[in-house]
């Protein structure tokens, strides 16, 4: 069990509860969440290759303070404890990725026996415990040897990936109900290739729009072999939607926002779920070869029918045009008050109207919030405590933004908090801190804020039966 201080109990009795519980059915899914890279450490163990994050992260000068995922929260050594954790902690379900450097580590041909034993544990560890797991298949960790292939922008990287999820659901799938394609594409497209802050850190955009393409296709021909491996598997991708909103009501800022929206979401989120890319996402990609790429069929297989959608959601945008910014991006301006600790918004209305129009404009499937946090600058205190009240808050706000979205009819299944464990935030390395519960990374002491203390509290409210 997890123990309170004096000091905690009194401060959790003064928190309110999130607002409106009663909108949240009974098997409402209660997660937190976490990825491989952030929280195993254990790179060089258990059939572990090097991934793009390994070399990225040992490149000099490319994550703040020289920080890698070497140890990151131990949790390959450290997972029973941290099962018994996230039990105390009262969820009913966990989304975790599994690494494909670890189970496949070239990229090609089968399974290392010793990664599938790992995850085998641990799937089976969580259901010992009652707990539900969601399992994605890609957080980032592209086995180093695709990359030197060409990576995402190569087409045969997508073929790769359909028959690594194949054979990760083949041999897991009896452990786990729920599987995630990708975790938002856009950051390893974009990010990955277009900006160069995420592995494998290059900067070309049409390299980019063809890594953007190319994992749509990676879904949708995971999602088939999926299917064929296991036809009661349900499947889903998880994409990052922003709100992005035109700083003023103009002609030019509401482009800019069209602009930005079409490149951050739609790119994603049109072939997916509408089996087509708009005429805005071809607009915003326009002399980038984007209509080079699609061949024959790619948009049938991108639009394979899914069973849920995974959202992400961490920012509203706001943009506004800017004559001199790069033609895929847009200038934007924090024009929110309140920010995390990375200048994100606190606006929780945003993750209302995320989900409101996820559910109008694209899908009838059910949603699952496979990821929404903050990072604050949370200490330990010298009563022994992380009294993280601005998470609180924020889950408070965010978590009554899903009720309301509840309460107005769209069909929401779970909310997964990034992060059960303060980890590695890739080029911010251990410098900002996501979770409910806080990592000394000297010790790898795990302290549960007062935010997963009120997290389990809330969650039981909810459950009254259990
Ligand atoms: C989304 C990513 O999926 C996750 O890995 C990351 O840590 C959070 N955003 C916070 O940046």
């Amino acid at each position: 069990m997890i123990s309170l201080s004096t000091a905690q109990r009194a401060r959790l009795a003064a928190e309110p509860s999130a607002a409106d519980p009663g909108a949240f059915p009974a098997d409402f899914r209660w997660g937190l969440a976490t990825a491989a890279y952030q929280i195993e450490g254990a790179t060089a163990e258990g059939g572990r290759g090097p991934s793009i994050w390994d070399t990225f992260a040992h490149t000099p000068g490319r994550v703040r303070h020289g920080d890698t995922g070497d140890v990151a929260c131990d949790h390959y050594h450290r997972w029973r404890a941290d099962l018994d954790l996230l039990a105390a902690l009262g969820v009913t379900d966990y989304r975790l990725s599994v690494s494909w450097s670890r189970l496949q580590r070239t990229g090609h041909g089968d399974l290392d026996p010793e990664a599938v034993g790992f995850y085998r544990d641990v799937l089976g560890g969580l259901r010992d415990r009652g707990i539900r797991p969601l399992v994605t298949l890609y957080h980032w960790d592209l086995p180093q040897p695709l990359e030197d292939a060409g990576g995402w922008p190569a087409r045969a990287t997508a073929e790769r990936f359909a028959d690594y999820a194949g054979r990760v659901v083949g041999a897991l799938g009896d452990l786990a109900a729920d599987w995630v394609t990708l975790n938002e594409p856009w950051c390893s497209a974009f990010l990955g290739y277009g900006e160069g802050a995420h592995a494998p850190g290059r900067t070309d955009e049409r390299a980019a729009v063809a890594a953007a393409h190319h994992l749509n296709l990676a879904h949708g021909l995971a999602v088939r072999r999926i299917r064929e491996v296991r036809p009661e598997a349900r499947a889903g991708i998880t994409n990052l939607i922003t709100d992005v909103v035109p700083g003023d009501d103009t002609p030019a800022d509401r482009a800019a926002a069209d602009r930005l929206d079409a490149a951050g979401n739609r790119v994603f989120l049109d072939p997916v779920y509408l089996g087509e890319y708009s005429p805005a996402v071809r607009a915003a990609f326009a002399g980038l070869g984007l209509d080079d790429l699609v061949r024959p069929g790619d948009l049938g297989v991108i639009a394979t029918p899914t069973d849920f959608a995974g959202v992400n959601h961490y920012q509203r945008i706001v943009a506004r045009h800017d004559e001199s910014a790069g033609r895929l991006r847009v200038a934007q301006r924090p024009a929110d008050p309140a920010t995390t600790s990375f200048g994100w918004s606190v606006l929780p209305g945003s993750l209302t109207a995320v989900l409101t129009r996820v559910a109008k404009e694209f899908t009838a499937l059910p949603l699952h919030v496979t990821e929404n946090g903050a990072s604050y600058d949370d200490y330990v205190d010298p009563n022994g405590d992380v009294a993280d009240v601005e998470r609180v808050a924020y889950l408070r706000g965010y978590i009554g933004a899903v009720a309301a979205a509840l309460r107005s009819g769209v069909d929401v299944r779970g909310y997964y908090a990034w992060s059960f464990l303060d980890n590695f935030e890739w080029a911010e390395g251990y410098g900002k801190r996501f979770g409910l519960v806080f990592v000394d990374y000297r010790t790898q002491d795990r302290i549960p804020k007062l935010s997963a203390h009120w997290y389990r509290r809330l969650i039981s409210t909810t459950r009254p039966e259990t």
